[in-house]
């Protein structure tokens, strides 16, 4: 059912970065862009044909680059615009594709724009943003308190989805749609091969009704985006909110001219019951998610977007993996569950070599600005204790502490103090110590992602579920004309499995097996070609 430009699509394997985070070239403790570039080859020989970068724009990091203060210049932090050029080079010279963090919604309330705009009601940007004199609703910001915020100077109310720093746009007024898109002009004629669209969903309000904030004009402004001449071949990737199909087909299915893919997330609720609340839950349910979209998306020319982890996620490992004792079985297990199926494969840094979540025993320890938001609410009701373990478990921190490229003081991220503290288990668990261990999660996933790679019936494949609802594995078939291979991972309990047709030996395996059928570990997987 794909068209030919999806099907390219499924060949790219695109690798995130959170460039604050990921390498730091100058010590002064902050991942910048020519720490990037000096790991290429790392994101390369793991298998990564594309990264997705972050937002790395000029901004006050009052929500880590998601204020943007000016989309055409490169955050004081990360560098500077030769560094980009270098990176944006660095890249093509290595076959490999830039997708840059567009966040159309909102912008930090020192862009330009919003100075300009809250000087009075009658100047070219007096209404690039919302203003009431009396808040319309009774919105809440994303991170908690009111949506809607006095400014003194214009002497009016501004929505803010999010932090009060983050001012949201009015995507009503043409002169913002114009904007964004020579936004999106300058990073093509730079050469991006794509955008992640932060927050989609929100650009389109219909205020002051107050119904939803997702209005009537999303599409026609997603189009205006993506559907020109100048942006249809680009790969977009939005920030989705919607888990209904056909909402998604709206969004995404070729012959709409919107975006390529979308980031569908109910299956990032696995393992709890809220952002913050810990809920024993198993791979099962993480299957059955991921067989559901396999089914539904299947039925139309669309992308899935296959991802587990991101830069707002605690580590799925420690959510519904065993990430102590067999955290390499789990780390590989689940990688096979995900990246073998049908779509676009999105890893985030440290996944490959299993990182799991932090701890820390105080709030102190803390950067981000949800997790200090929560940390408030629930100190209402809960003591100290049972507040830092729901922080501990749900922070968006988890997966924002320094890389760990080895287990010396500053990880091989800085050599001076770093933005945030190292993860807790970064001795243990990092790039050194992985790739010298016997039994490498970075290794299986070069394995995994050259399977991919080489195997047309990985990407373009059809695919089909063959273990039963009620099975404690999972066990899906992908083929391609007369080639035909079976995954098979196992759940956390030793079970025996015995497939439905005879395979050659295992070409991929956790736990080194040499058949396809019989007893499999906790956690252990093999992909093998039908005979
Ligand atoms: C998205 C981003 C998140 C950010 C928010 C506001 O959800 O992924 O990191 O805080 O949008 O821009
Ligand atoms: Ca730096």
């Amino acid at each position: 059912m794909l068209s030919e430009k999806y099907k390219e699509f499924t060949k790219w394997v695109i690798y995130q970065v959170y460039p604050r985070s990921f390498m730091d070239s100058n010590g002064d403790g902050i991942g910048d862009l020519q720490g990037v570039i000096s790991k290429l080859d790392y994101i390369k020989d793991l298998g990564a044909n594309a990264v997705w970068l972050c937002p790395c724009f000029k901004s006050p990091n009052e929500d880590n680059g998601y204020d943007v203060a000016d989309y055409c210049d490169i955050m004081d932090e990360f560098g500077t615009m030769e560094d980009m050029d270098q990176l944006i080079d660095g890249l093509h010279k290595r076959g490999m594709k830039l997708i840059l963090d567009l966040v159309p919604n909102h912008t930090s309330t020192d862009h330009k724009w919003f100075q300009e705009s809250r000087k009075g009601k009658d100047n070219p940007y007096s209404d690039y943003y919302y203003w009431f004199d009396a808040p319309p609703n009774d919105w809440e910001s994303s991170f908690g308190g009111s949506a809607w915020q006095y400014d003194e100077m214009r002497g009016q109310y501004y929505l803010h989805t999010f932090t009060v720093g983050q001012a949201d746009l009015n995507w009503e007024n043409p002169a913002v749609v114009k904007a964004m898109q020579d936004v999106v002009d300058f990073w093509v004629d730079k050469g991006c091969d794509g955008f992640r669209i932060d927050v989609i969903d929100c650009i389109a309000k219909d205020l002051p009704n107050d119904k939803d904030r997702m209005g009537p004009r999303l599409h026609e402004y997603i189009r205006a985006l993506f559907g020109c001449e100048k942006t249809a071949h680009l790969f977009t990737v939005g920030e989705g909110n919607t888990n209904d199909i056909e909402d998604i087909v709206l969004h995404c299915a070729a012959e709409r001219g919107e975006l390529s893919t979308i980031f569908i997330f109910d299956h990032m609720e696995c393992g709890r019951a809220d952002k913050f609340t810990p809920k024993k839950e198993s791979l099962k349910t993480l299957r059955d998610y991921l067989t559901g979209w396999q089914e539904k998306t299947s039925k139309h020319d669309l992308l899935y977007s296959l991802f587990i982890e991101n830069h707002d996620q605690p580590q799925m490992i420690s959510r519904i993996g065993n990430d102590r004792e067999l955290r390499y079985e789990s780390a590989t297990d689940i990688a096979a569950m995900v990246f073998l199926l049908k779509g676009v494969p999105f890893i985030y840094q440290g996944q490959e070599i299993g990182m799991p979540v932090a701890h820390y025993d105080s709030i102190d320890e803390f950067n981000d600005v949800e997790s200090i938001g929560a940390y408030r609410k629930y100190r209402e009701t809960l003591s100290e204790e049972e507040t830092l373990e729901k922080i501990n478990f749900g922070s968006r921190d988890n997966p924002r502490h320094p890389m760990a490229w080895n287990g010396t003081e500053g990880n091989g991220f800085t050599t001076g103090k770093p933005w945030l503290l190292p993860h807790s288990r970064a001795a243990e668990v990092n790039v050194e110590n992985d790739l010298a261990a016997d039994r490498s999660i970075y290794r299986f996933y070069q394995e995994l992602l050259k399977l991919r790679a080489d195997n047309d019936a990985f990407t373009t494949g059809d695919f089909e579920v063959i273990s039963a609802p009620e099975d404690d594995f999972f066990v899906f078939i992908r083929t391609a004309g007369d080639d035909k291979w079976a995954v098979v991972c196992n759940f956390e309990e030793e079970r025996n499995i015995k497939l439905p047709f005879e395979c050659e030996e295992p070409a991929l395996s956790n736990l080194g097996r040499d058949t396809a059928d019989g007893t499999y570990a906790p956690y252990e997987c093999a992909v093998a070609r039908a005979r």
